[in-house]
């Protein structure tokens, strides 16, 4: 099942007078020919190669490897009328002792062309805003990292098995065995192998065809057991594999008609597993969903005894049972399955050898998850062990913008928990308090009681969610530059207890009776101990920052960063405390708004925008970020920080979806906002007088709230406001973009720039 993904590379749009729909060169029954099938079959749009193996090296590292090989029609040669076809490769290498999953995506020069057909299809993300990024990347000609351009043509030879794709290739040898050479190209990885056969091949799914959902049919034959010999390169060099277990699957397919082209293909995700078990046995197994309607689309499992005897059955399960969540795509994967054939007397666990085996490609939008496992379980009356890969495709949840803070936000509150749980124990009350260095600090110390006047104040608010973004930006600014934020997980509870704090103090200030939907901290806890775990917070962020191995000089930067943020943003809660009334009769006497503009701006600055971007500078600085870079997010983030408190303003007036405020409510409440600041500028005399009387009225006078919004938006001022939002986004994003390469957490950062000036919340 290795690579259905590749259908999502281009489009099939081949007319079924250029591909034949009963394909004649489709095996026949009996055995499959390798010698013929193993080669490009003429009839289909979809076809790939895929490897995978188990190895141990002479100085005893176990890896796993897995390669494939993909060749799908793209279009027609006007000329010869023949089919033109583009090309991709993916693999990896699993190395479970240092949890690391090394990959390389390497697609054809056409792939941009073939991208932006399919965002004209409506397939890939359902997002508009990251479709949108998505084609200013392909319109450059540019496919986004980790996905790269084919530097050379491919190669393909129709006489033999034999695929080069810039140098990652797969040839099958006279001798029937197939040699295998990837090299990453920037990291010292790569495997030069040799699989020789030890069984015939075995038909997959209904006897060799496996149903898509409209009409794409596939044939699918595997060899489940090879001998794997050869090499792997590491960073410390080439390494000699001592022993070696190989899998070989072949896959090609039917186009779909014209008229599904048009109707748009079916989303199928699958769940796909081929198990080596030490017994000399081996399984594969599929399970295919309609992403659609989440309807199976089809179950197989197919035994090779260790005799080589085949065995299919189609009444399986192959159900999830443990889950990981990554934190570069925010998509959950599960990480652990239970594989049931009964008729077959299989009941086996499949545990992933480590959880981040995600392949991040923008071609299977955003990712996958094809990983080495560990089997163990019962097959027949014995008890077996083995290894396997598992492949997890489709099923995302990057279809929408929303959806993906959701993911970010329950990430969160993970971390959150982590370094502040509701039930600590005596060593995380003391990391609490203090540090390992003096455990004396806890003498005397009730857990239970600290974790009721400390804890329970922040974890109130923190567990009701809210916008993850600031945790975000921190993490995606590490990625944009190059670097790898999954070092940093922790450091997703940092700018949510920055910002919690803040919160829990300013409902004080501001006398605020709910906060995300429940009621705020100081009316459960009461005033002194609300202040006292607000301003804690600001102390438990900064244990994250100390928590990482980060060098002596760029950990005093990250300080620095912190601790300006903090004092830009009580700097700006004590502007915005103190207010704009002491200037509104000057303003409205002389109607000249611009110095009144800058002065909501400031406090829209100190208090969002500025820790926005110290939490991106941050992630920047540890990504290795240039100084260029570093401060590029962070302009952006400043932008984005203060488009966003601009756009409250504005929804403000205009309405929040789903009525999670009253419509006027800043009129109300007599807050001087940027539309305000903007009318005073746009309105007559008179205009100015009647609107700062209302405003500082205080009113609950619906009617005269309602025509107070009406005027504005006469004037032009609510709409100047959401303008200037635009400009300032686009603006810094116009600085920030020729500083970065084009990859999945930059098209993240584009599309995120968007949903801050179109949200409606
Ligand atoms: C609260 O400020 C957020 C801080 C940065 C302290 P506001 O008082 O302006 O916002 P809400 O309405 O209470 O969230
Ligand atoms: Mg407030
Ligand atoms: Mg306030």
């Amino acid at each position: 099942m290795p690579g259905r993904m590749a259908t999502a590379m281009g489009p099939e749009t081949l007319q079924e007078a250029i591909m034949p729909k009963n394909p004649s060169d489709w095996p026949q029954s009996g055995p499959i020919d390798l010698a013929v099938h193993d080669l490009p079959h003429a009839s289909s749009s979809t076809e790939w190669w895929y490897i995978n193996g188990h190895l141990t090296t002479v100085t005893g590292k176990q890896l796993s490897i897995f390669a494939s090989f993909f060749r799908i029609v793209s279009g027609q040669d006007p000329q010869t009328k023949n089919p033109v076809h583009a090309h991709s490769v993916t693999w990896a290498i699993s190395d479970p002792s240092n949890q690391r999953y090394v990959s390389q995506s390497l697609v054809d020069k056409d792939a941009p062309r073939l991208g932006k057909i399919r965002l004209e299809r409506g397939e890939g993300s359902r997002d508009p805003r990251l479709q949108r990024a998505l084609r200013e990347v392909l319109d450059k000609g540019q496919v986004p990292r980790p996905d790269r351009l084919f530097v050379h043509d491919p190669h393909v030879s129709l006489q033999q098995l034999d695929l080069n794709f810039d140098d990652q290739s797969l040839r099958k040898r006279d001798d029937g065995s197939y040699e295998l050479s990837v090299r990453h190209e920037h990291l010292s990885y790569g495997f030069d192998v040799v699989l020789q056969p030890l069984v015939a091949p075995a038909r997959h799914g209904e006897d060799g065809v496996v149903r898509g959902v409209s009409g794409e049919d596939m044939f699918y034959y595997f060899i489940p057991r090879c001998t794997l010999t050869g090499s792997v390169t590491l960073p410390g060099g080439v390494e000699t594999i001592a022993q070696g277990s190989g899998w070989y699957d072949h896959e090609f397919g039917t186009h779909l008609s014209e008229q599904t082209v048009q109707e748009k293909a079916g989303n199928i995700g699958w769940n796909w597993c081929g198990v080596q078990l030490a017994d000399g046995s081996a399984i594969s197994a599929y399970a295919l969903i309609d992403e659609d309607t989440l309807e199976s689309r089809g179950n197989w499992a197919i035994v090779v005894d260790a005799a080589g005897q085949q065995h299919r059955y189609d009444d399986m399960t192959l159900e999830a049972t443990a889950s990981w969540s990554s934190t570069r795509t925010f998509q959950e994967y599960p990480t652990q399955w239970r594989l049931h054939v009964p008729a077959a007397g299989i009941d086996l666990t499949l545990k992933a050898a480590f959880d981040d085996q995600e392949f991040v490609t923008l071609i299977s939008k955003p990712a996958f998850w094809e990983g080495r496992v560990d089997v163990l379980g019962r097959f027949g009356n014995s008890d077996v062990t083995g290894l396997g890969y598992v492949e997890r495709s489709g099923m995302v949840a990057m279809n929408d913008m929303d959806g993906f803070f959701a993911a970010v936000g329950r990430e969160v509150r993970k971390s959150v928990n982590e370094i502040l749980p509701r039930n600590p124990t005596w060593e995380q009350t003391r990391d609490m308090i203090a540090s390992k260095d003096r455990p004396q600090y806890m003498d005397g110390v009730e857990v239970n009681q600290l974790a009721r006047t400390m804890v329970d104040p922040v974890r109130d608010i923190t567990d009701r969610g809210g916008k993850s973004w600031r945790s975000y930006a921190a993490l995606a600014c590490c990625d944009v530059v190059g670097g790898d934020s999954r070092t940093y997980v922790q450091w997703l509870a940092m700018p949510e207890l920055m910002h919690v704090g803040s919160l829990i103090v300013d409902d004080v200030q501001d006398k605020s009776t709910v906060r995300r939907g429940g009621p705020t901290t100081h009316l459960v806890h009461g005033e002194a101990l609300a202040i006292n775990a607000g301003t804690a917070c600001y102390f438990m962020g900064q244990r994250l920052l100390f928590s990482q191995d980060v060098s002596p000089h760029n950990r005093l930067r990250l300080y620095d960063l912190y601790f300006e943020s903090l004092r830009a943003g009580h700097a700006g809660q004590a502007l915005d405390i103190g207010g704009h009334d002491h200037v509104m009769a000057d303003v409205v006497a002389s109607g000249d708004g611009a110095l009144l503009e800058r002065r909501v701006l400031a406090v829209h600055r100190l208090k969002t925008a500025v820790p926005a971007a110290s939490l991106a500078r941050m992630g920047a600085l540890v990504g290795g970020g240039s100084e260029a870079q570093i401060e590029g997010v962070g302009l952006f983030f400043e932008a984005l920080g203060l488009a966003f408190q601009i756009i409250d303003d504005v929804l403000n007036l205009r309405g929040f979806r789903g009525d999670l405020k009253d419509r006027g409510e800043d009129i109300a409440h007599g807050k001087v906002t940027l539309p305000i600041a903007k009318a005073m500028s746009r309105m007559s005399l008179e205009e100015r007088q009647k609107l700062w009387a209302t405003v500082e009225s205080k009113t609950s006078d619906r009617s005269l709230i309602e025509a107070t919004i009406a005027d504005l938006e006469r004037h032009g001022a609510i709409q100047a406001c959401e303008d200037e939002a635009r400009a300032m986004v686009e603006q810094a994003w116009a600085q920030l973009e020729p500083l970065v390469l084009d990859s999945l957490p930059k098209l993240l950062l584009r599309a995120f720039g968007w949903y801050v000036l179109e949200r409606h919340y």
